[in-house]
């Protein structure tokens, strides 16, 4: 089989790794890919954003099978031009991208679907939104969700009124959130721990991929500003086999029917966002794709035939145990650029790559790298995950750190606690 992977990150190194590890898989084209990628995979240039350009580049390269990393294609319909011209694809059409893309198309889908959700309102106006803020006790805080995506940035979690009605004034009136706020989900805050199942679905049917539990701060024990994702671990050993059997039954099958009867059946990677409170698991998003830094620690434990199952899950049938994780712990540790989250410092030379390639038990995937003058140099906030595996997560973090310590760049940042959780069970 020859295989299209369309994306530039970590994730996508991840996906590209896997693959050409396949003994079904001759061959693995990325697009745009990364130097890192480019090791495993011959890399083409693409405009992700124009459907007609990937669709040609997957004709000419006469693949087997297209998987798409990211989820702004998904959004502008990527998925929905492969089917029409009968060409296999991992990835949902439009509609199931906006169980990702519209956190209020998400939340209506959910309510009607009876899976479990925080309460939530959802606002056209600015009126509606202040009268939603005003009728809140504040014994509790509030949360105010641009509906479309912001990069991250569009979650507000309002502890006081005022930081409520600043959060609805930003978004409707100040535009902060450019068109992505101009609708507001205003929903109930939970807590909890957060853990990520995650599933590939055929349309009819959904095999688990696992689960894993990001850190998404950008500093140690979970402080200071979110990030796109600085690590994580897997399998959650919050993840006990009835929550798994819960979440199948009470949120994976209702999304399977829920699409079925809109009439796109949901093909695709399905990423399941929980948080585990007090009266029970309650989603708080879903993904439409492969996490990152997630699938940097849940595809090296996978066992089984994948690429032969992605296909079968693009043709829509998927079998029963198909794949499976292996019992074993992955922790995956993001090395940033200098200035991440705000900015980045791009241009700075990456030393060590190949030493942390070859520490025990470790893999290095690339994310913002960029190569100059056959020099690996950062390009982009989140520059490498470096992944270790082993037995247990304590081993799996001293392998991932032990492989960190072989890496350096000017400004390098990144987290010494990614896999404690893990150990302590404390979430
Ligand atoms: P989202 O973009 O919907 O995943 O939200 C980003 C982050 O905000 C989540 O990972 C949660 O940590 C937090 N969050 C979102 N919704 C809620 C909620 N209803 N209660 C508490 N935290 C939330
Ligand atoms: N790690 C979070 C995400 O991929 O959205």
């Amino acid at each position: 089989m020859k295989i299209l992977v369309l994306g530039a990150g970590a994730r996508e190194h991840a996906l590209v790794w896997r693959l050409a590890a396949d003994p079904d898989v001759t061959a693995v084209v990325a697009a745009p890919g990364n130097p890192g990628i480019a090791g495993q995979a011959r890399t083409r240039p693409v405009d992700l954003t124009r459907p007609a350009e990937v669709l040609a580049l997957a004709r000419s390269e006469a693949v087997d099978l297209t998987v798409v990393g990211p989820e702004a294609p998904l959004e502008l319909g990527l998925a929905d031009v492969f089917r029409q011209e009968g060409l296999p694809i991992v990835g949902p059409g439009r509609l199931g991208a906006a169980l990702e893309c519209s956190k209020v198309h998400s939340k209506r889908f959910m309510a009607r679907q009876g899976i479990p959700t925080a309460r939530f309102a959802v606002c056209d106006t600015l009126d509606a939104a202040l009268a939603e803020v005003a009728a809140h006790p504040f014994d509790a805080p509030l949360v105010i969700k641009a509906d479309g995506l912001a990069a991250g940035k569009g979650v507000v979690i309002a502890d006081t009124r005022e930081a409520a009605e600043a959060a609805v004034r930003a978004a409707m009136v100040d535009g902060a959130f450019g068109t992505a706020g101009s609708r507001l989900v205003i929903e109930a805050c939970l807590t909890g721990p957060e853990v990520s199942a995650f599933y590939l679905c055929d349309g009819h049917r959904a095999i688990d991929l696992s689960t894993a539990q990001d850190h998404k701060r950008i500093f140690d024990d979970d402080r200071g500003p979110n990030t796109g994702g600085m690590g994580a671990f897997s399998p959650s050993p919050l993840v006990t086999p009835d929550l798994a059997a819960f979440t199948r039954a009470r949120v994976v099958e209702p999304v399977l029917a829920g699409m079925r009867e809109a009439g796109e059946p949901y093909i695709g990677f399905l990423y399941v966002s929980l948080m585990l409170t007090e009266t029970g698991p309650q989603v708080i998003e879903f993904n439409v794709r492969f996490g990152d830094p997630e699938a940097q620690v849940v595809l090296p434990r996978l066992d089984g035939p994948f690429a032969r199952t992605l296909l079968a899950a693009a043709e829509g049938r998927l079998e029963d145990d198909a794949l499976t994780s292996a019992p074993d712990c992955c922790v995956g540790v993001v090395l940033a650029s200098r200035g991440y989250p705000a900015s980045f410092d791009p241009g700075r030379a990456i030393e060590g790559l190949e030493a942390a390639g070859q520490a025990p038990g470790a893999l290095v995937f690339h994310a913002g790298t960029r190569e100059r003058d056959g020099q690996v140099v950062t390009a982009g906030g989140r520059v490498l995950t470096v992944v270790g595996r082993a037995p247990t997560f304590a081993d799996a973090m001293a392998r991932a750190y032990a492989a960190v310590d072989r890496v350096r760049f000017e400004g390098m940042q990144y987290r010494r606690d990614i896999g404690r959780k893990a150990l302590t069970r404390v979430t």
